[in-house]
């Protein structure tokens, strides 16, 4: 199915490396226009509240004092919830959380904005804020929103009362995971400007510039057509300028429209940390049942989810995190309710995974828990299990391609000396292993298809350079440079002859959001689209110049050639007969991801088109003297269809499993009656390359017929069972179940302790 290519499954250096490592990229903070104004947030000190006043007074008087504009100075819908429509651009009655804009302050320079907002005097008559997911769900009164209740997704499947009835063994453990923030390095920052037509262009670091025009035209009652966004090149977003460019582009855009000079707003580190959305905190509860022979029978699983003040994204974690919740596993009855509950922090979002690392927390502890139960090794009870080639997940989709969940669990425990891994006999540091295992469903699924379809416009110009637009985006992930490759193997040309554009929405239809490990799949069938389109132009302008039969016409490597007498030219050449014959010279492509077939109210059927699978194990030494854990190595098995580009394809295993390193034992994100305290790289420990030991990354490639060239999604799938597998191998090391994180040193001397 895969013929060899000198492209495709090449280690081709980042595109994009010499302007980032030179410092010749411009990040949206280097920008600077003419006539340029500077936007400041005011926010509420207050977690929950009625919104009396704003007193502008003091800071009015000062001479770099431009504006201030409040939700009274919205032109269209005061509205920017990405799925919900529950929280308003700039809240005008009540505010939910400390962090809750209440308007933004324009001055003549950003230190005069940041100075002036603070002195924005807000009125705020205080409610006793709801500070826990278990207090939002039993209160009875004083919703924060219509009720408490964000948004919920179900599984019921087969039938799990019976199921449990006939179990040997029927055991229950609960788990917690914390926030995450997502400490991308570059903070949020935009530009807006009104344009001579009456309309906005917006240029920032985003992640979805779709989902800002739309938030843009709502607000400001403007047709899309007249809204240009174009992203900047952006450092690191993880989820985390998903939802946020939104509310930041559209507050900037409304300050720019009304003074008709352009804004700039860029959030600083600690107002960064406050306002942004973070990664949902989770309660687990897990009843599983099984026979003593290690077949899983039964399964009732609540999920329970932090929203913080607004939606956001929940719906997709409440989804997502439902669809995955017993992990890579056959089970035929199951009962799962994932459940959002606002509380009165800050808003929870995307992040790395939607909800999957905390659903793979809970399953992947539970697999260990019952294989103790059992007295079987972990590695062996999960093979009972696993889904294979011919199964059922546990939405009841039957697998008939790609399911590389075995491959990555073999390769894991053979690399790792799994079945020979040794007890510790160190009376102060104890030696654990632990594994994890998942799969992750790649793109929106089913409760996302219907916007689940990408474009790229591919433009051949007369001198044989190729430019290259597509709908999804660059955050650091190496985008860019898996375009250029997809593009110049379709097209049988060198990369070298190819530009890849910054993301702009007038370049091609709305392609969505780039989330969800679906850039390669959706941007790399878009290729594959246009070049469909585009080849059978090419080859018949060669075979006019090269006189013969189209079907004759090779396109490889850049050279055109024709295959009955050998005759050849180069693609410049063509490029400009292309020119010279009125031909057409750029095409759109479009892919979308197959129909699905699945049942929203029981959960039931195809939950995404296909799944990612991986396998971590996990090597930790516990100093049980500090506390303190160490990882001595992670192996990272990734099952990702086919690896276009290797060198890219470790770095991304490798970033998210120090990102699920970190979420594991370092990050202990904290707050004090709703203010976060942990809002610097002081008190919020990132893990860095000292802290995170050796990474062995393993490339299982199982291929995917509906994936370009057989490839399936790794973005999320990298830190989604890291943080599991290592407190798998703690709980081996002590002996002791470790069943929430961060696992900081507090948490285990209490274990040794107790
Ligand atoms: Mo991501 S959680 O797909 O932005």
């Amino acid at each position: 199915m895969n013929p060899p290519s000198h492209i495709i499954g090449k280690s081709l250096k980042r595109v994009d490396a010499r302007g980032k490592t030179t410092g010749e990229t411009k990040f949206l903070t280097d920008l600077n226009l003419d006539n340029m104004l500077h936007a400041a947030p005011v926010y509420s000190q207050i977690p929950y509240g009625q919104l009396l006043g704003i007193d502008i007074s003091k800071a009015e008087s000062d001479p770099d004092y431009i504006a201030f504009f409040s939700a009274r100075d919205i032109p269209g819908e005061n509205q920017v919830g990405v799925i919900l429509a529950d929280q308003p651009l700039i809240a005008s009655e009540t505010v939910r959380y400390i962090g809750d804009s209440v308007g933004i302050l324009i001055a003549k320079t950003d230190e005069a904005a940041q100075r002036l907002a603070k002195l924005v005097e807000v009125y705020v008559k205080p409610f006793t804020p709801v500070l826990s997911i278990d207090e939002s769900r039993d209160a009875t009164e004083n919703f924060i929103h219509a009720s408490n209740l964000a948004c919920e997704h179900q599984v019921k499947r087969g039938d799990p009362e019976a199921a449990f009835s006939l179990a040997d063994h029927i055991i229950e453990a609960r788990f917690e995971t914390p926030f995450q923030e997502h400490y991308y390095l570059e903070p949020q920052a935009c530009i807006a400007q009104r344009t001579s037509a009456g309309g906005i262009f917006i240029i920032g670091s985003i992640q979805c510039p779709f989902y800002v025009q739309k938030a843009v035209a709502r607000a400001l009652a403007l047709p899309f057509s007249k809204i240009k966004i174009e992203q900047a090149p952006t450092g690191g977003a993880f989820g985390g300028k998903e939802d946020i460019p939104s509310e930041t582009c559209t507050r900037a855009a409304l300050a720019a429209f009304i003074l008709k000079r352009p804004v700039k707003m860029v959030y600083g580190r600690i107002v960064d940390v406050q306002l942004t959305s973070k990664r949902h905190p989770f309660q687990m509860h897990y009843k599983v049942g099984v026979s003593s022979a290690g077949k899983l029978l039964a399964a009732e699983i609540q999920l329970e989810e932090n929203a913080g003040a607004y939606a956001t994204l929940s719906s997709v974690v409440s989804y997502r995190s439902a669809m995955q919740a017993m992990g890579p596993y056959v089970i035929d009855n199951i009962s799962v309710k994932s459940k959002s509950y606002y509380t009165n922090l800050p808003p929870t979002g995307a992040f790395r995974g939607f909800g999957s690392p905390q659903a793979a927390f809970g399953h992947e502890r539970m697999m260990d828990i019952i294989a103790a139960t059992l007295k079987m090794d972990p590695v062996e009870f999960r093979l009972h299990n696993i889904l294979k080639l011919d199964t059922k997940t546990l939405t009841g989709h039957h697998l008939k391609v790609s399911v590389g969940a075995e491959e990555t669990l073999r390769t894991a425990v053979e690399a790792s000396g799994w079945n020979s891994r040794s007890e510790s006999t160190d009376p102060r540091w104890k030696t654990g292993y632990g594994v994890a295992l998942i799969h992750y469903g790649n793109c929106l699924g089913a409760a996302g298809w219907f916007m689940d379809g990408s474009g790229v416009k591919i433009k051949i110009h007369r001198d044989g350079s190729i430019a290259v637009a597509f709908g999804l985006i660059e955050m650091g992930q190496g985008a860019l440079t898996v375009v250029n490759q997809m593009t110049a193997e379709a097209l049988g040309v060198e990369p070298s002859r190819i530009t890849v554009l910054p993301t702009d929405t007038e370049q091609v239809p709305d392609s969505g959001p780039a989330v969800a490990s679906r850039n390669v799949i959706m941007t790399g069938n878009a290729i594959r689209d246009a070049a469909s389109k585009l080849l059978p132009v090419l080859k018949e302008a060669a075979a006019e110049l090269l006189q013969c039969d189209l079907k004759e016409i090779k396109i490889e490597r850049g050279l055109v050639t024709n295959s009955r007498n050998a005759g050849s030219l180069g693609f410049t050449e063509l490029a400009n007969y292309l020119y010279l014959s009125n031909r057409p010279m750029d095409v759109l492509g479009w892919w979308h991801v197959p129909e699905l077939e699945y049942d929203a109210a029981t959960g039931i059927g195809e939950a995404y088109f296909t799944y990612s699978y991986a396998t971590h194990i996990a090597k930790v030494k516990v100093d049980t003297l500090t506390g303190l854990v160490k990882v001595a190595k992670i192996w990272a098995s990734h099952d990702v269809g086919r690896a276009l580009n290797p060198a890219g394809l470790e770095a991304q295993i490798e970033g998210g499993t120090v990102q699920g390193i970190g979420w594991a034992l370092t990050e202990n994100f904290k707050l004090d009656l709703g203010r976060v305290l942990t809002d610097n790289l002081t008190t919020y420990l990132l893990p860095t390359a000292m802290d995170v030991g050796e990474i062995e990354s393993i490339i299982v490639e199982d291929p995917e017929p509906e994936g370009p060239w057989g490839a399936k999604g790794i973005g999320e799938p990298a830190i989604i069972p890291t943080a599991a597998a290592i407190a798998n191998a703690v709980s081996h090391a002590l002996g002791k179940p470790i069943n929430r994180i961060p696992i900081i040193p507090e948490q285990i001397l209490n274990k040794i302790g107790g």
